[in-house]
């Protein structure tokens, strides 16, 4: 990924970080994530969730964020610069060395870049202590709906899902899940659901789907889907903010999906 590219991806990062970080913090406190446990984050990216995890967790227990891009990495250093129970480590997933077995291994956005999720997630069960927990977090971009009806909204969302697909990405990937961790071995995988809304009275959650089309406009465009003048990055973000005040509804964001399920003794 050239530096633009990077730079809007790490934008989008944090765009989406801001409006999941409490829909996040619910479903891994479901999980079971509480203090003093010691967790894996995998695919940590610039940290964000793994800096969420170690508040979880508190001084008594550590967190140790797992990405293959060392540029990730850095950002993820300096972001947790201060937090003494949060370390890093390069490694390809499902390739990890590490020298304890850990209360839970997580993984936020993630499944969707492994090729065989189910077999690297049956590889990794090994770093988790038995009884210990190991979680999975991921949209479902298929179900988002705005009431009433928003042109263009439900064009972005569209967009969306054909680059995904195109890309050769799942946007559904939360719905799978529940039985890739089967796949896994994990017999008995438990799941909910939660999922940012856009209304008049908070319009942050838009801010994701805006970055994720700029994000995408290259894929969008290079499989003739739109052209950047119908996308024009400059004002989307304002148009869809329009469209959910003037029509007084609701824009409902991706579902973000959990599933976590716990290592056989
Ligand atoms: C969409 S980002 C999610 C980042 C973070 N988990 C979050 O929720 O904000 C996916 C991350 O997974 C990492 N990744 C993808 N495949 C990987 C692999 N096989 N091994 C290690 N990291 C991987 C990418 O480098 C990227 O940082």
């Amino acid at each position: 990924m050239g530096k633009g590219r990077a730079t809007q991806e790490r934008e989008r990062l944090r765009a989406q970080n801001l409006i999941y970080a409490p829909h996040t913090e619910m479903l891994l406190s479901l999980s079971g994530i509480k203090p003093g446990m010691s967790v894996i984050d995998i695919g940590c990216g610039i940290g964000d969730m793994t800096i969420q995890i170690a508040r979880m967790v508190g001084p008594t227990g550590t967190v140790v964020g797992i990405d293959m891009d060392s540029d990730a990495l850095d950002v993820a250093e300096r972001q947790a610069s201060g937090l003494r129970n949060v370390t890093f480590q390069q490694a390809r997933i499902p390739d990890l060395e590490l020298d304890h077995q850990a209360d839970a291994l997580v993984g936020r956005l993630v499944v969707m870049h492994l090729k065989d999720a189910a077999q690297d997630i049956e590889k990794l069960r090994s770093t988790v202590r038995p009884g210990g927990t190991i979680a999975l977090l991921d949209f479902n971009v298929q179900r988002c709906r705005t009431l009433p009806h928003m042109p263009l909204t439900n064009q972005c969302v569209d967009w969306c899902i054909r680059a995904l697909l195109a890309g050769g990405s799942n946007p559904a990937v939360g719905d799978q899940l529940y039985s890739i961790l089967r796949a896994a071995g994990l017999n008995t995988p438990r799941l909910a659901v939660s999922v940012p809304t856009a209304t008049a009275s908070d319009l942050s959650a838009l801010a994701v789907l805006a970055e994720t089309v700029i994000t995408l406009l290259p894929v969008i465009e290079s499989f003739g889907l739109a052209t950047r003048e119908e996308i024009d990055p400059n004002t989307l973000i304002h148009r869809l903010q329009n469209e959910v005040l003037e029509t007084g509804g609701i824009a409902f964001s991706p579902e973000l999906v959990g599933a976590w399920a716990t290592v056989p003794e």
